[in-house]
């Protein structure tokens, strides 16, 4: 059997997924403000699903999407972590690391915590050479964690797959992050 593997923070566990995620994933999925840089919010149906995709593939792999608890609360505020795209993008094969929060704790350096974690994990533990990361252009937050983890942005921007040709979400930026430079620059 795979060994799944959690992590730990200051302030967050990152852990494989509970049934009772489902319900506050799914209302985050539901939040227009969560949702601006996706094609449109989920509805419950599409949001467990990804919830069990998410479940599934940790099962699978030891790895991926984990969900955030936070220590203090022990409230499910999101998932952070590692993917393998679905999509054939411009860069693939590749490993992908991506987030999403809760809106109440945006702005509290939550997810570059988390994300430094997941790093962890990618570069110590899974011996990975690189991390990339992309975001639509427009979204500044998530470029930002990008930016906070040392990540760096690469010359030409992409267009996803994923959404029509000519859609405001089309272009995305491109960051990376090397195994060796992660070496360097890790606290
Ligand atoms: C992208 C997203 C996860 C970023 O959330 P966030 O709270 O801005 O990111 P962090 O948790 O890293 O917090 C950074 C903020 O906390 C502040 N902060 C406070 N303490 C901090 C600390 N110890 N370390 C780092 N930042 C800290 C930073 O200054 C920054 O604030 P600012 O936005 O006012 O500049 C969030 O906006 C989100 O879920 N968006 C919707 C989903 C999404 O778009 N996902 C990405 C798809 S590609």
């Amino acid at each position: 059997m795979t060994e799944i593997i959690e992590a730990e923070t200051q302030r967050l566990i990152l852990r494989q997924w509970k049934e009772s995620d489902f319900k506050p994933f799914s209302d985050m999925n539901s939040d227009e403000q969560v949702m601006e840089f996706y094609p449109s919010p989920l509805s419950q149906e599409q949001s467990n699903e990804m919830a069990l995709r998410c479940q599934s593939l940790i099962t699978e792999r030891g790895w991926g999407f984990w969900a955030l608890e936070e220590k203090s609360t022990n409230c499910f505020i999101g998932f952070t972590g590692l993917h393998i795209p679905s999509h054939d993008l411009p860069f693939s094969p590749c490993v992908e690391i991506g987030w999403r929060l809760n809106p109440k704790r945006w702005g509290q350096g939550l997810v570059t915590e988390a994300a430094q974690a997941a790093l962890g994990v990618a570069f110590a533990k899974l011996n990975l050479y690189e991390v990339v990361s992309f975001a639509a252009k427009d979204n500044v937050r998530s470029l930002a964690v990008m930016k906070r983890l040392g990540m760096l942005k690469q010359s030409s921007s992409f267009e996803h797959p994923a959404l029509p040709i000519g859609h405001k979400l089309r272009e995305h930026e491109l960051y990376k992050i090397k195994q060796s430079q992660w070496a360097t620059t890790a606290v």
